[in-house]
């Protein structure tokens, strides 16, 4: 059978003309979130009775894997997110990368991995934001994204760990995750479904928990929707999180958001944002939210490495439809919204050092 010729996405990434001022020559402005190959990724290998010890930056393409891999038969793997941003002086930065390292060890200590050590891993992150720098967008066109993996690449038959591990750092530059751009979102409240359970997985970022929510997504999307809203599965009465993304609620001015005890990724920028909430004089709630609770709130948000901070505009649960004044200058969102982005682009001091200059 003849077989359609394909670039590689080596050629393709190395192909980008760099122009003078050392960023790659491609339309900024059109970023959305999708990949787009860069020049390199971060490789590092160990097997199940050792540490990681020394990756290497090698040119961005294919990886060989066994068909008896541990990941592709039992999805033995986990993902992180994280972006380095270009500030106006020039600066490139990455924010909290710590707390993404810390959650892949907690995640692989769950699924049975060894996993980097949290400086091993920011020294990875570093090596290939800055091995990539042409591909971090000028200030305010969008960041790169850094897709940290591990994942059981040894072959195994049996339901096992695998023998040999991978950590495996890929970017990608990146923009606006919705194609609503910053415009609220429509979300759908999902009564059929479950995205995690009680003692499963839903509370680490392993690659398992994102498939089956394909379905309920696409139905969604199809019927209008930007994302699916997931209730608990045990009492399928409060809300637990959007399939990207950690909700927030706010009414009467104070700020409630589910707590991570389990079946909720404890997300970096859900993190952050209660922690400026607080230290900014608001009140914050973690705990329990009826899903009428949201459908009565004066707002609702979402907050996410890749999605960033959103209002959210509509809610919709069996068959009923709540709008939110999503467009007030004033909302919580726009406030919690500015001092976060202010600390990340460097107009607000980082008192916490939550940022990490790599150049
Ligand atoms: C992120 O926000 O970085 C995520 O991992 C969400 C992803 C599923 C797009």
């Amino acid at each position: 059978m003849a077989h359609a010729a394909t670039s590689s996405p080596i050629s393709s990434a190395l192909s980008h003309a760099r122009s003078e001022n050392g960023y790659t020559e491609i339309d900024w402005d059109k970023l959305g979130f999708g990949l787009t190959p860069t020049d390199y990724m971060y490789v590092m290998k160990c097997s199940r009775d050792e540490e990681f010890t020394e990756g290497q930056l090698i040119p961005y393409g294919n990886i060989e894997l066994s068909p008896a891999a541990c990941v592709l038969n039992y999805g033995q793997g986990l993902f992180e997110g994280l972006k380095a941003m270009r500030r106006e002086n020039g600066k490139l930065v990455l924010f909290r990368a710590d707390q993404n390292a810390l959650r892949m060890r907690i995640g692989a200590e769950r699924v049975c991995m060894p996993s980097p050590s949290v400086d091993q891993f920011i020294d990875a992150v570093k090596q290939t934001a800055l091995a990539n720098k042409r591909w971090i967008p000028p200030p305010g066109k969008g960041s790169l994204y850094l897709r940290p993996l591990l994942l059981g690449t040894g072959a195994v038959l049996g339901v096992a760990p695998a023998p040999e591990y991978t950590f495996l750092i890929y970017a990608s530059p990146v923009r606006n995750y919705f194609k609503e751009g910053n415009a609220a979102l429509n979300l759908y409240v999902e009564d059929q479904f479950d995205r995690a359970s009680r003692g499963g997985a839903g509370g680490v970022k392993s690659i398992t928990n994102y498939a089956p929510g394909l379905k309920p997504l696409e139905r969604a999307k199809k019927n209008g929707y930007s994302d699916v809203l997931y209730l608990d599965s045990e009492s399928g009465k409060y809300i637990e999180e959007v399939s990207t993304c950690n909700i927030f609620v706010v009414k009467d001015s104070i700020i409630s958001t589910p707590p991570t005890k389990g079946t909720i990724l404890p997300g970096v920028t859900r993190k952050s944002i209660v922690e400026i909430a607080l230290e900014n004089g608001f009140k914050v709630e973690e705990r329990q939210i009826a899903v009428e609770e949201l459908l009565e709130a004066d707002e609702a948000f979402c907050t996410g490495t890749a999605v960033v901070m959103v209002p959210v505009g509509s809610v919709t649960y069996k068959g009923k439809r709540v709008d939110y004044q999503a467009t007030n200058a004033n909302s919580m969102c726009k406030r919690l919204m500015s001092l976060y982005s202010g600390i990340q682009n460097g107009l607000i001091e980082d008192k916490k050092g939550w940022i990490i200059e790599i150049n």
